[in-house]
């Protein structure tokens, strides 16, 4: 069975969408994005497209990629105290000479609607509620529940461990009672450990999860996006040879991109000031 994402990202925004159509004071959301990275561009011109769609405010803050990392400081500054701004996101990469770190913690964690401040992070890894989730394992969250798979109990394996998906993927997937393997380039044995698992979710950027072997009627997710030899967008996963023993797939495109924008816009929709 397909993990459908375009179709339950259009409930989530439609979830979403009816919710701040009811609100007095309409979310407003700021998205920086520093330089002139062609991915980034279209990432940032599709949460504009998704804002729009749901009533959300949606402001993009062009910095050229020479801009001093002081400037982008004071920028997120002025924007955590500005109180018509109820969120911030930095759009990711940002330029060699910026250190994402510093400039991720300056966020507010009550506007970081990425999840990706310390503080965030920091709740979620010692169970408290953070304010914000990071927005693709939250997504992947909504897309399993949507098909009521069972994740407490399950064995899961994540492929990948970056701050945006693996490691939050993992600290989420802990939460809700699954016993979680997260692999990463070091990790030996990948294949024997995709065998054995009830859920498999890959964030790696290559073609990794190839085995026909995942378990029966196991769960796969494929968060990988790329374009392959042929210039053709394809994912993580060998979907041809995947999707013969698995009993739930989600393709790439129609998976796990449009419940991330999904996901995003929910958390949008949250006003903490
Ligand atoms: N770059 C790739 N994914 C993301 C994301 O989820 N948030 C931000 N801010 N940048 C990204």
């Amino acid at each position: 069975m397909i993990l459908d994402g375009k179709q339950t990202s259009e409930k989530v925004l439609a979830m979403v969408q009816e919710k701040v159509a009811a609100m007095e004071i309409k979310p407003h959301l700021v998205v920086i994005l520093v330089g002139d990275n062609p991915a980034s561009k279209i990432y940032v011109r599709n949460k504009q497209k998704a804002a729009l769609k749901v009533g959300i405010q949606s402001t993009v803050i062009e910095m050229p990629s020479e801009t001093a990392e002081e400037e982008l400081l004071n920028t997120i500054e002025e924007l955590n105290n500005d109180i018509n701004v109820t969120g911030i996101l930095v759009q990711l990469p940002l330029p060699k000479h910026i250190d994402k770190n510093k400039v991720i913690t300056k966020i507010s964690p009550l506007k970081d609607v990425d999840g990706f401040t310390p503080e965030n992070v920091g709740r979620l890894a010692i169970g408290l509620e953070p304010y914000f989730y990071p927005a693709t394992p939250q997504g992947i969250i909504m897309l399993l529940d949507e098909y009521n798979i069972p994740i407490e109990g399950a064995d899961a394996v994540v492929i990948g461990r970056s701050n945006i998906v693996g490691k939050p993927m993992t600290q989420m997937l802990l939460k809700r009672n699954a016993t979680v393997t997260t692999c990463h380039s070091y990790t030996s044995n990948i294949e024997d450990k995709i065998k054995t698992a009830d859920i498999v979710i890959s964030a790696v950027g290559k073609k990794i999860v190839r085995c026909k072997m995942v378990k029966k009627n196991s769960v796969v997710v494929d968060v990988g996006i790329f374009k392959d030899e042929n210039g053709q967008l394809t994912g993580d996963v060998d979907f041809d040879l995947v999707s013969k023993s698995a009993g739930f797939i989600s393709p790439v495109p129609g998976g796990v991109g449009p419940m991330t924008i999904a996901s995003l816009m929910f958390n949008a929709s949250k006003i903490y000031q």
